[in-house]
């Protein structure tokens, strides 16, 4: 069982395969944290916890008068809260009807349950209830003074060494309770020098690696635009300085979320490095009335003694198996043609035709129909809201349109953005009070768009009904959901105005009910997730999207950096990927068809381009490419990943290796040429010592087959073979002989 209490000591113990997370409950009925990390078998870690009397460091009352050592300023805590003598950063922030902003939490009781906790309207890590691998910890917490009641949820997967941590607040008191800031996690680290890992980007530039050390202070990345952002991830790493690939000890931090969030951390006087994840306070303040529940989004903690490879493939499997979910999800995901770089606005139902039938025949299996297929939409000054199907445009109806699509052999699917709404259209002259806009000011705009309130339950349930109703009345299998700004001008016309602090979360709230219903409605549906590309690229999300258009950026060589710093948290499956034109939209950049290619197959895989256009050799050669990827992808989407580089190398290069590792593929990518090259050499990881590996560069026959060990090739390494074609890559397959 991975949850263990010793009513003697009054331990608390979660055990994975690999690590011990240990609490315990001190003579004050305070939980202090004593460990996570690698296994202490039974050991109380409490007894490493130095006592000290430390000036201006000062004492809970019933403490103090006999302990002027025992002091909440620098004791490790499970659960830190604001204003009772803790002077670092904390996580729950509450007012009483007083205007008393103290708060002081108590051990009152715990309890385990088989499974993992389903948090209600929110997504989660989710398995078979029955199966031993998963259990949960509930720690219920009580601040006696205002009746504020604190659930700590620990769900555990033993196998993956992952705890998702979340929390449910109840008003047990008698008054009104405000809760200004409610983290879901707070981890203290009582010891060592840790380094911190997190991804900043831009649109079209997302999720750059920052790795630095935690200095003394406070440092936070977070999103106060009303999504995950394409700015700072909601998933970080924290590590020691000489933690690698392949060795050292790292935490792992993603939040099971969509909206505003943010990670802080302070090194403290002690040394000791706190970490607090949850919803982002700026936009955020909950009015508890009595009796009434608040419950947190989940983080899944995950931790790894043997790298930050060990750290991501578990990530990738806790992904695979206990988010993502649906039918689509599990089958083989069909390869796939949007024609928005193709055409942009700029298309005739005949035009979409003339590349669904070169696209099947290429064996493309589903056609995407991009943003401009519905009301007077042929540029991105209008028509959002109104999702009526332009027939004039498409020369007939969405449902003959799916079809023909159909008939030509290929599923069909459509883009929409439900969330949004143009001043220029139908729906806004109908409903200009369900544009998020604050009284007598004129909202931002962005894209020429406004967003409309998923905080009002009359909004989602307008727009679970026209999408049903457009999703019921075509063939379509397949849905591009997609957001393209972040939310400012905060303000629901739904909520009274001292309600207005929980907009931001009850809009994240709306978006799930909406996602839910219809995943749960159209379960033959395929939906993949967008925000302008990765802008809301999240666990959160993958809950109800198994993948999502990863950038807007579509140029290989970018994209390298971009899957590298996404694959650390997320698996290739959710990585919407696809092979686009050169000279690239974004960058300008030319490169090799396979380039492009061999990077586009490290994901959920497609093409965006006008494939009319190509030349026969260039068509012939995306046959025989997708019939590869077919050949190769369970592999690709199911085997385990190892980065082989690190961005400063003059190449990028990962495998993937399936589970009984009988085979692998590895994929290079040079970053550049250069006069009488040198070969690369990698080392490959992750392969049987003990089997014999033919080395096969696929579609390059000319290249002769040779053969090494497991042991060979991950002690020894591997040569890659030098190009002198800019850009150039290799996929090479290693298969038991
Ligand atoms: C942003 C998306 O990321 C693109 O792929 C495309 O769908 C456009 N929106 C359409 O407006």
């Amino acid at each position: 069982m991975p949850i263990i209490w010793d009513p003697n000591r009054r331990l608390i113990n979660i055990e994975t395969k690999t690590s011990t997370y240990q609490m315990k409950i001190d003579e004050y009925n305070n939980l202090i944290h004593t460990h996570y990390g690698g296994k202490i078998g039974d050991s109380d870690m409490s007894s490493e916890i130095v006592y000290l009397d430390r000036g201006f460091s000062g004492n809970p009352y019933e403490a103090g008068k006999k302990d002027r050592t025992y002091s909440l300023d620098y004791l490790p805590q499970e659960y830190s809260c604001f204003g009772t003598g803790d002077f670092r950063i904390t996580g729950l922030h509450v007012k009483e009807a007083n205007g008393s902003k103290v708060c002081s939490l108590h051990y009152k009781n715990h309890y385990v349950c088989k499974g993992l906790y389903s948090i209600k309207g929110l997504p989660r890590i989710h398995g078979n209830a029955d199966d031993d691998n998963y259990e949960t910890l509930f720690v219920e917490m009580t601040d006696e003074v205002s009746g504020l009641d604190v659930t700590l949820i620990y769900s555990v997967i033993y196998d993956l060494d992952i705890i998702g941590r979340s929390a449910r607040l109840r008003n047990n008191g008698n008054e009104l309770l405000t809760i200004e800031k409610a983290a879901s996690m707070n981890l203290d680290i009582p010891y060592g020098n840790w380094q911190w890992i997190r991804y900043i980007g831009r649109h079209a530039m997302e999720r750059n690696i920052v790795r630095s050390d935690i200095y003394h202070g406070v440092q936070s990345v977070g999103s106060v635009r009303g999504t995950s952002s394409h700015h700072y991830q909601p998933f970080s790493i924290i590590c020691k300085k000489e933690t690698n690939e392949t060795a050292g000890e790292c935490y792992g931090f993603s939040f099971v979320y969509s909206g505003e969030h943010i990670t802080e951390i302070e090194k403290d006087q002690t040394g000791s490095t706190r970490v607090i994840l949850g919803i982002h306070p700026d936009n955020f303040c909950w009015r508890l009335e009595q009796e009434a529940e608040l419950e947190l989004p989940q983080v899944l903690l995950s931790y790894s003694n043997e790298g930050f490879g060990k750290l991501s493939r578990n990530n990738h499997r806790c992904i695979n198996r206990n988010i993502v979910r649906g039918k689509r999800s599990k089958e083989r995901r069909p390869v796939l043609i949007n024609n928005w770089e193709a055409t942009y606005f700029d298309f005739t139902g005949e035009k979409l035709i003339e590349i669904a039938k070169l696209a099947h025949e290429m064996g493309i299996e589903l056609f995407v129909m991009d943003d401009g297929w519905f009301g007077n939409r042929n540029d991105d000054n209008c028509g959002l809201g109104d999702w009526t199907a332009n027939e004039e445009k498409l020369g007939c109806s969405l449902k003959e349109l799916g079809k023909k699509i159909n008939d030509i052999g290929m599923e069909f699917g459509i883009w929409v953005e439900p969330e949004m709404v143009s001043e220029n259209s139908e729906l806004y002259e109908n409903h200009p009070d369900w544009v998020v806009k604050t009284p007598g000011r004129n909202p931002n705009l962005a894209r020429n768009q406004l967003v409309i309130d998923f905080a009002n339950p009359e909004v989602c349930d307008y727009i679970i009904k026209s999408l049903s109703d457009i999703l019921s009345n075509a063939p379509i299998s397949y849905v591009k959901w997609d957001m393209n700004r972040s939310i400012c001008d905060k303000h629901g016309n739904s909520l009274d105005a001292d309600r207005q602090g929980e907009f931001s979360h009850r809009y994240v709230l709306g978006l799930y009910r909406v996602l839910e219903t219809l995943t749960t409605n159209f379960e033959d549906v395929l939906f993949e997730g967008c925000s302008g590309g990765g802008g809301r690229y999240d666990a959160g999300m993958m809950y109800y999207t198994p993948q999502i258009w990863l950038s807007d950026n579509t140029d290989p060589i970018n994209r390298l950096s971009i899957q590298y710093g996404s694959g650390f948290g997320y698996p290739v499956s959710t990585m919407g990927s696809h092979v686009s034109a050169s000279p690239n939209h974004q960058t300008g950049r030319q490169t090799p068809l396979n380039t492009r290619t061999t990077v586009a197959m490290a994901g959920s895989f497609g093409y965006e381009l006008d494939i009319t256009k190509l030349s026969m050799e260039e068509k012939q050669q995306i046959k025989k490419d997708i019939y590869t990827f077919k050949e190769y992808y369970e592999l690709i989407q199911k085997g385990d990943y190892y980065r082989l580089s690190s961005l400063e190398d003059k190449c990028t290069a990962w495998a993937m290796v399936n589970n009984d590792k009988s085979e692998a593929l590895i994929s290079v990518v040079y970053h550049d040429v250069e006069a009488n090259q040198l070969p690369t050499h990698i080392s490959v990881p992750g392969l049987d010592n003990n089997i014999e590996y033919n080395i096969i560069y696929i579609d390059h026959e000319e290249i002769p087959v040779h053969r090494l060990s497991g042991m060979a090739l991950l002690n020894g390494g591997l040569s890659i073979l030098p190009s002198n074609i800019e850009y150039d890559s290799y996929m090479i397959h290693l298969v038991k002989r």
